[in-house]
């Protein structure tokens, strides 16, 4: 497996948020599935130590998370969060911030193609994107950091439907072309589907089911 949460509960402001979560993550595409407030965007976060647990163990690769460093670990299992949060500058200086990061020169043409946008993007200034724009360049910078796991955060939340299929598409598209995992956070089980072989389902902090796409969310 490449990530396992065993027995993890996590509080904030009092309350508690995940409780007693077991789970397991397997290579390839995953995702974390429930409705609001279930306690997804958490749970993503304390799979590359945005967060810790209150109690419990997240391994990742077999290994105790806590054995890592937090700044090496998140440039390998890459957060791209729910809401856009691009740099100052242009696309192109957003990718080589996180390029240098990663000490990496970057290809910024192949980076973006990678994540659906043309070339002319590079010069494109960043805030003046739109939002399924800002996400495709979202991607594209952590991309540039070469990880091998992509936690993405309700990616097509923000978008209208045809902006959501060439995002998918994007990223099923991805995966045939980089070696990289990702762990998907929708409320859309209709995405689920699409998207991941493999769910972990939440209701109110618990795990209410988790396996094969096709057994646990058959229709
Ligand atoms: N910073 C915070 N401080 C206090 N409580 C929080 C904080 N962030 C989230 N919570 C609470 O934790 C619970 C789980 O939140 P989380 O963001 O993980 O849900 P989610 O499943 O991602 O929901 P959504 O689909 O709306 O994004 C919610 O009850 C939320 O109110
Ligand atoms: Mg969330």
């Amino acid at each position: 497996m490449l990530f396992e949460l065993d027995r993890v509960t996590m509080e904030r402001d009092g309350k508690v948020v995940l409780q007693d979560l077991s789970a397991s993550l397997p290579k390839g595409a995953s995702c974390v599935a429930g409705p609001s407030g279930s306690g997804k965007s958490t749970l993503l976060r304390l799979l590359n130590r945005l967060a810790d647990p209150a109690s419990g163990t997240v391994r990742y690769g077999g290994a105790d998370v806590r054995e890592r460093d937090p700044l090496e670990l998140r440039r390998e299992v890459c957060l791209v969060p729910q809401l856009p949060a691009l740099l100052e500058g242009t696309v192109q200086d957003n990718i080589d911030f996180a390029a240098a990061l990663a000490g990496v020169e970057p290809d910024v043409p192949r980076l973006l193609d990678l994540a659906g946008l043309d070339s002319s993007f590079a010069d494109r200034t960043a805030s003046k994107l739109s939002v399924g724009e800002q996400q495709r360049a979202m991607l594209a910078r952590s991309l540039a950091l070469e990880p091998r796991v992509l936690l993405l955060d309700e990616p097509t939340s923000a978008l209208d439907e045809g902006t959501r299929g060439a995002v998918e598409a994007t990223l099923l598209h991805l995966r045939e072309r980089v070696d990289v995992s990702l762990v998907l956070v929708t409320h859309d089980l209709a995405q689920a589907r699409r998207m991941a072989d493999w769910v972990v389902r939440l209701d109110e902090g618990r795990m209410v089911g988790e396996g094969h796409v096709r057994e646990q969310l058959a229709v």
